[in-house]
């Protein structure tokens, strides 16, 4: 079949915070720069983030990017990779003021500087108490990020393909990526992008829960591409549930309503965090928080006529502050739990949030594989950032804001090690004769098929069997059911059917397209999750004993090391943490509390 071919320098997928970041390095470099992007640029799922973007400007107290440097270690539960953390901590200053200079409408402190709150798990002086680093735009920062940074790319001379969505990676016979496939979603027309850089940006997955934070669109895109096309999976078993989200809705309530003093109270209206995390408080670490609340619900003392949700209490503040820095919160609770936070509190349950595994790269952007007993094998041509990649800066468990300061650093990196790659001026390699061949076996598989189940049903059976095998807490036996109930539900994403023929913009053909990502990520993060026998961060499970040697179920002897799965037979192997920072000394290990 003959495919039309669009040749770039660099195609970026994804046109989120990292997407966006990278294409501003690469076309202010003078290359040839397309985005593909599902959703029109500034809708895209960065836009829903609130609270901030981490920097230790230490703009109202003072402040360090070792301390925020050793926050993020300990926050990854010593799983992060602490060059990649490093290199992250010390550039969020200048990713910042980058990011001002390109016009980001920030608030301010009362003599002009960036505003900045406190937010959980980022503390001064190595862990002693909370300190004001996130630097927000309301609790719309993403918001602000997004349109900054677009407008940025528009003079930049980015070219968008708006409405567009890849579809399979296209690799030569020696490995190198020379480019995507991808689907125009309003003709379904398939078109091959040449490129001599290929960068995902395509977001997380977090539609793989029945309970999530996360837009439509994130259904791992990225990650599925990667898996198909050979590339292992780092991390997988480790999601975040991001302690408020609205209950029933699963809204994102930024964790910033808790930086501006907002309390966390069960049904008694006991502020019941200062049992779990007597220093830090409602500002401990995520996963901390989500557990403390989930163990509130169990214990019975939930809220509500089943007891299954918590309370968010900020009536207790000055409404005009609520206003001024909070106005997103008060119309999301009055629209979507029905309460004006101003009068009463909001009911909250912890909601998937954040992946904190994807796409190994490292922390120059590239993307990086196990070959030979080396696992920092760079793939060529290829480059990933955000939260489709794992550099690996979260570990076990990520802290609020780190994730747009991670895809404005990482971002930007992937666009410069781009550049600094094709500054060579090579010429593209060429396209192997069936590049196109697999994408167009998917697509006409899905058209054809009888018989089969409905996208609606194969995308319940996947957020049901993670929903309950997968969650906050985990079990030995769930995890076990949980591998051979989704390696059931892969079976019925390979028969998927499109019931409905009257097409409208292709969405059913999109939406089982994009029900074939989801299923690798959830398999992936079902096998990586049941076979790691410990708790750490996100993944606590009820088996690991706790006890003197290991705290809280932590094993460093057997499992400091990062997971990745291959989806080429399920296979789990297991790569070292870094802990060499690159000046610093290393981050001793320790028993984490809050
Ligand atoms: O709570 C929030 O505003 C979310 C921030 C984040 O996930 O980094």
């Amino acid at each position: 079949m003959n495919i039309p071919v669009l040749k770039f320098d660099a195609v970026i997928v994804g046109a989120g915070g990292a997407g966006l970041r990278s294409a501003i390095q690469l076309s202010e470099a003078g290359l040839k720069t397309a985005v593909l992007s599902k959703v029109f640029p500034t809708r895209s799922h960065t836009v829903a983030a609130q609270g901030g973007v981490a920097a230790s400007l230490g703009n109202s107290e003072e402040d360090h990017w070792r301390w925020h440097m050793y926050d993020t270690v300990k926050g990854s539960d010593w799983l992060g990779d602490q060059d990649a953390i490093e290199f992250m901590c010390k550039k969020a200053v200048e990713v910042v003021v980058e990011l001002e200079h390109y016009g980001m409408p920030f608030d301010r402190t009362d003599n002009g500087k960036i505003y900045q709150r406190p937010f959980g798990g980022h503390m001064s002086n190595f862990g002693e108490k909370p300190v004001r680093r996130s630097c927000a735009a309301a609790d719309r920062t993403g918001h602000a990020m997004l349109h900054a940074m677009y407008q940025r790319n528009v003079k930049a001379n980015t070219q968008f393909f708006v409405e567009w969505m890849a579809l399979d990676l296209i690799r030569d016979s020696e490995g190198h990526v020379v480019g995507v496939t991808a689907m125009e979603m309003e003709t379904g027309q398939v078109v091959i992008f040449h490129t001599r850089a290929t960068i995902f940006a395509t977001g997380g997955a977090g539609r793989i829960y029945a309970s999530s934070t996360n837009a439509f669109i994130n259904t791992g895109d990225g990650l599925g591409m990667a898996a198909r096309a050979g590339i292992p999976l780092e991390d997988m078993e480790f999601w975040q549930f991001h302690p408020t989200g609205v209950a029933g809705a699963g809204v994102l309530i930024t964790e910033g309503v808790r930086g501006e003093g907002g309390i966390l109270r069960n049904a008694s209206k006991e502020r019941f965090m200062e049992r779990y995390a007597p220093n830090a408080k409602d500002l401990a670490s995520r996963d901390v928080v989500a557990r403390a609340m989930a163990t509130e619900i169990k214990e019975g003392r939930g809220c509500g006529p089943n007891k299954d949700y918590v309370l968010l209490d900020i009536t207790h503040l000055d409404p005009a502050t609520i206003m001024k820095r909070l106005p997103g919160i008060r119309e999301i609770s009055i629209q979507f739990a029905g309460v004006d936070p101003i009068k009463e509190p909001i009911p909250v349950v912890p909601t998937c949030h954040y992946q904190m595994g994807g796409i190994p790269t490292n922390y120059s952007g590239r993307v990086v594989v196990p070959k030979d007993g080396d696992y920092n094998t760079v793939v060529p041509g290829f480059y990933a950032a955000g939260e489709c990649a794992c550099a690996s800066v979260h570990g076990a468990n990520r802290l609020g804001t780190n994730s747009l300061l991670d895809l404005l650093v990482f971002g930007k990196s992937a666009g410069d090690s781009a550049v600094e790659d094709l500054k060579s001026g090579k010429a593209h390699r060429d396209l192997p004769k069936d590049a196109a061949d697999f994408s167009l076996a998917r697509i006409d598989a899905i058209n054809k098929r009888k018989g089969g189940a409905s996208v609606h049903e194969a995308r319940l059976a996947i957020q049901r069997t993670m929903q309950d095998h997968a969650g906050v807490f985990r079990f030995a036996d769930m995890l076990k059911k949980g591998v051979t109930q989704i390696l059931e539900v892969e079976k019925m994403v390979e028969n998927l059917e499109i019931k409905d023929k009257s097409l409208v913009w292709n969405t059913a053909r999109v939406e089982a397209l994009e029900t074939e990502n989801l299923i690798e990520v959830a398999k992936a993060t079902m096998i990586s999750a049941e076979a790691r026998k410990e708790s750490r961060g996100a993944h606590v499970r009820d088996d690991a004993p706790d006890t003197p040697e290991f705290p809280n179920g932590r094993n460093d002897k057997e499992w400091l090391k990062h997971t990745l799965w291959h989806r080429e037979g399920n296979k789990i192997e297991y790569k070292p943490v870094n802990l060499t920072p690159l000046t610093v000394e290393t981050v001793e290990l320790k028993t984490r509390s809050y």
